[in-house]
């Protein structure tokens, strides 16, 4: 017998930036230009059917007119293309234009689309660079940034990805004025999120300012894309691949990805996030974490944003019980929920431990009374 070591110790150094602004195609062509990815000469860009029209059209003319290859790979818009038989799709449509592992992958649209091209990029020739170029808050607030890229599955959302940081990520504000309301208001439900877990300052701002947000008032937008960012990577750049810290940016999401997958993608993604955040005020306020004004305060909040707060009589809870079993950070057969202390701060319930089991019975009287 003999072992043969291996070393293969690893100094990764995977910093980049976002920028935020208004129009930012032509910034994306010059950072190309000026080597964001090398010299990688071949781009291609992902995208869904609503976006490719809007703006990855555009960012394909710019590319070509400044001499580089590239094309749109585009699938159906919607949560439930978020799949990896269309991630299969891209990979073909790629390989048969002749895509290898000299290329980038671009991605322009929605979390959906970050969520998928940034999976599709992790594995496609065993790993090719991406850029997101996000189109909506929702993206902004939470999917493009912070390197967690997955596919849904027929059991649950997000099982299967990786995490795989973009080069560089673009968060382009004129966009979010093209976004029906529904979908702007189901990106205020991560950006409300954070406010909840770490910002009471910034939660106040948003109950004022909402009606500006809706209205892509600049200054507003600008706030609110900046503190998103420094909420969302005070905890990134501690916990990247969520051994704890991370956890916390899983508030709401234990009944609010289990109630999108059981409404089968009726509810879009902050829709039902909205509704979680409801349950986990009801949780902290049981647990003794939150008063019920502070729990009456957020839910008021998210009303103001126009996002549902009560669960939808199509939903068989029971089932929704039975979804939560589907969620991340169940250990060893029990569910675990993060909890929000107060508004502004989460429960940390021993050092570096910021989700705690909770019975069946408990979660099933929330969601019952919701
Ligand atoms: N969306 C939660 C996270 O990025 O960890």
């Amino acid at each position: 017998m003999s072992i043969f070591g291996v070393a293969l110790k690893k100094v990764v150094d995977d910093s980049y930036e976002i920028e935020t602004g208004f129009e930012l195609q032509n910034k994306l062509v010059s950072d190309l230009k000026n080597g964001l990815v090398g010299n990688i000469q071949k781009f291609a860009i992902v995208t869904d059917s609503t976006v490719k029209e809007l703006y990855a059209e555009n960012i394909c003319n710019l590319l070509q007119e400044a001499g580089y290859q590239a094309e749109i790979f585009s699938f159906e818009a919607g949560e439930k293309s978020k799949t990896r038989q269309t991630k299969e799709k891209i990979e073909d449509a790629m390989l048969a234009k002749g895509y290898r592992r000299d290329c980038c992958i671009i991605a322009v649209g929605g979390g959906v689309v970050t969520d998928l091209a940034g999976f599709t990029a992790g594995t496609f020739g065993r790993g090719i660079p991406f850029i997101n170029y996000a189109t909506t808050l929702l993206a902004a607030a939470d999917a493009s940034v912070g390197g967690k890229t997955a596919v849904d599955t027929p059991l649950a959302t997000n099982l299967i990805g990786l995490f795989n940081q973009p080069k560089k990520v673009y968060l382009d504000i004129a966009t979010w004025r093209s976004l029906p309301e529904r979908e702007l208001s189901s990106g205020m439900a991560e950006t409300i999120k954070h406010a909840c877990m770490a910002d009471r300052e910034f939660f106040d701002f948003l109950y004022e300012n909402m009606d500006s947000i809706m209205q892509i008032d600049k200054a507003a937008c600008e706030h609110i894309a900046e503190v998103n960012c420094k909420i969302k990577y005070h905890v990134v750049e501690k916990d990247e691949r969520e051994s704890g810290l991370r956890e916390i940016l899983n508030l709401g999401h234990t009944v609010g990805r289990a109630i999108e997958t059981v409404s089968d993608y009726r509810l879009l993604h902050g829709e039902a996030l909205a509704i979680g955040m409801t349950a986990q005020v009801r949780l902290a306020t049981k647990l003794g974490y939150m008063t019920e004004a502070e729990a009456g305060e957020v839910v008021a909040l998210y009303r103001k944003a126009k996002l549902p707060v009560e669960i939808p009589s199509y939903i068989e809870r029971e089932e929704l019980v039975k979804k939560l079993y589907t969620d991340k950070k169940v250990k060893n057969g029990k569910l675990r929920f993060v909890v929000q202390k107060g508004i502004g701060n989460i429960v940390e319930f021993e050092e570096g431990v910021f989700a705690t089991p909770i019975e069946e019975s408990v979660a099933r009287e929330i969601i019952m009374e919701l």
